[in-house]
């Protein structure tokens, strides 16, 4: 018996990086995985050439998106096992340079597309007969980062709603665990566009600290563990997974 067989998962954020890796993980352990990301081209291409998999188009920041998502996975499947909230982005700006503009985008897409993942998601895992939801938080919300302030806000609120979450649905007896975890350096996209954004000076030091780098399949792994039977003990807390970096 695989791992999440016969599970139904939303991923968002999927048609790239950790999220790409997390519905490879998920469908290779026998579950249907709804991929979904703003990044159409890049997002039906990675679902194409899974099993179990289907891309919808959905922008994490607005409403009406996650209603219909919810209402065509339930169209679908007729249930939703698992949430992946993954979609997420990062800008390099320390507080004095960081637009209020830019602070907002980060709030909305991760702090906000959490937030609206979990309120949408948990009526439908509810009738479901519960669930597991993932919430994709960052070494930046535990430690202080200069430069981006706005993203570190949002990866902190990201911690503080799953513990919420977590408790509201188990008060509510609705069999629905929330977690959060807490990846550092990963070799993504994100991480090598934010690596060639900084200075020369800046850059060579973050080559030097990423050296531990994970793999996003690392990531895949603990959210399969998240996503399965596996671990329905845990709930309301948070994993961290970054080879040590915030150890000390
Ligand atoms: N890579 C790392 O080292 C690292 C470390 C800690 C946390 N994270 C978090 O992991 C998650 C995935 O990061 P990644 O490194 O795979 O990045 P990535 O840039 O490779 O992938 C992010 C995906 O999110 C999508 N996205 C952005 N805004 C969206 C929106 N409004 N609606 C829907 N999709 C949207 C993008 O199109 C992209 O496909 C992010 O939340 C990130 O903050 C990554």
């Amino acid at each position: 018996m695989a791992r999440v067989e016969g599970k139904i998962c939303v991923v968002t954020g999927a048609a790239s990086g950790l999220g790409a890796a997390d519905a490879r993980r998920l469908t290779e352990e026998g579950a249907t995985v709804v991929l979904t990301d703003v990044d159409e081209g890049r997002g039906a291409a990675v679902a194409g050439a899974l099993p179990r998999a289907v891309f919808l188009r959905h922008d994490v920041t607005e409403e009406a998106g996650w209603a219909a998502v919810v209402a065509e996975v339930d169209r679908r499947f007729g249930r939703l096992d698992v949430l992946v909230n993954n979609a997420g982005l990062v800008r390099f700006a320390s507080v004095e340079d960081c637009s209020l503009e830019e602070y907002r985008l980060h709030q909305r897409v991760m702090s906000e597309g959490s937030f609206l993942g979990c309120k949408h998601a948990i009526p439908l895992m509810a009738r479901s007969g519960g669930g597991s939801i993932i919430n994709v938080s960052s070494v930046a919300a535990t430690k202080g980062i200069g430069v981006i302030p706005a993203y570190s806000a949002a990866k902190g609120a990201i911690l503080s709603l799953s513990r919420s979450v977590a408790v509201h649905c188990q008060e509510k007896g609705y069999g629905i665990r929330c977690n959060a975890i807490v990846p550092g350096a990963h070799d993504t996209p994100m991480t090598a566009a934010a690596m060639s954004s900084l200075p020369q000076e800046e850059a060579g030091l973050a080559q030097i600290q990423a050296q531990g780098q994970g793999k996003p399949e690392d990531v895949a792994n603990l959210v399969l563990f998240l996503a399965s039977d596996e671990s329905r003990q845990i709930t309301g807390t948070h994993f961290v997974i970054d080879n040590g970096e915030t150890m000390k």
